[in-house]
């Protein structure tokens, strides 16, 4: 392929490369990369969408800038906006998606090499993905504590605050520090086994890009870790960071779930993927 060739966007003849390239067996490693874009379906609002996104909507919360939400020297300050908003966001009032389900599938074939998410609602293992396949890049819910003296915070009391909207603190009578879910604020380090599962990424024979808009980094990076042949698709509503400027990037513009399905026809999933789905 020389390489002024455009890239190629959605059209059935790539997206059944892309089903010869798994069915053929050459895509045993298949690596993940999702956003809040593939559980915008399951009713959790993404975060840069113009009109729907979080930050978009956070205005009457008073914050200096939306992402202060997620910034720990502000939580220190003032942690209600973030409990307000954890409220909205907390896991159990979701369902997972047809993305979801997808990537569970691939898992279940034995192709999927790595998950990496940036989402924080647990829906990938809701929809049934081995956790050793799971990267929560930024944290989730799943588990929080003090972020004085670190003491883990118990689980079913944090859903009674949360619930309440009430700001959780230490039980340690000498601490009282502030408690947070382990998620990711700006200004905090990623987990260690990002960095340590990164050759992970470098290991794909096939990448899937799915729901994010590739702004934050370090997660951003993982989608050029990839060697330069491996075959990189991109389902999302525009396109986004170096996707498309590979010769064999494929984009699947447009709904994360309607992209997914197509390729589960052209796969001979379909019927499968949708019957999962229905079972959650
Ligand atoms: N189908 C396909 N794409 C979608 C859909 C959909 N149904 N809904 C939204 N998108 C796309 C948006 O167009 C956008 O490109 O998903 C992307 C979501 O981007 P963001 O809102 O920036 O979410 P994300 O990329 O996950 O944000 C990364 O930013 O605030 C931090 O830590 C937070 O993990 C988050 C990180």
């Amino acid at each position: 392929v020389d390489e002024d060739t455009p890239p190629r966007t959605l059209s059935s003849r790539s997206l059944s490369a892309v089903a010869e390239h798994i069915l053929s067996g050459k895509a045993k490693r298949i690596v993940v990369m999702t956003g809040a874009g593939i559980s915008t379906a399951a009713g959790i609002p993404d975060f840069r969408s113009p009109d729907t996104g979080l930050y978009a909507n956070l205005a009457s919360l008073d914050l200096p800038e939306p992402e202060a939400v997620f910034d720990l020297g502000f939580f220190k300050v003032n942690p209600r906006p973030f409990y307000v908003l954890a409220k909205e966001l907390y896991p159990g009032n979701y369902h997972p998606t047809v993305s979801h389900v997808f990537v569970r599938l691939l898992a279940e074939k034995g192709l999927l090499h790595h998950l990496f998410t940036q989402n924080i609602d647990c829906l990938e293992r809701e929809a049934g993905i081995p956790a050793d396949k799971i990267i929560e890049a930024h944290g989730s819910f799943a588990s929080q504590r003090c972020i004085e003296c670190k003491k883990e915070f118990d689980a079913v009391k944090m859903k009674e605050f949360v619930r309440n909207g009430d700001v959780p603190r230490c039980e340690d009578e000498t601490c009282k520090g502030l408690v947070k879910p382990d998620i990711v604020f700006f200004g905090e380090q990623l987990p260690r086994a990002f960095f340590d599962r990164r050759q992970l990424a470098e290991q794909a024979d096939l990448v899937l890009v799915m729901g994010t808009s590739l702004q934050v980094h370090p997660f951003a990076g993982l989608v050029n870790l990839a060697e330069e042949r491996v075959p990189r698709v991109l389902f999302n509503l525009e396109r986004v960071g170096s996707m498309g400027s590979q010769a064999d990037d494929v984009l699947v513009l447009g709904d994360c779930d309607e992209g997914v399905r197509k390729l589960a026809d052209e796969l001979g999933w379909r019927e499968e993927l949708e019957a999962k789905w229905r079972e959650l």
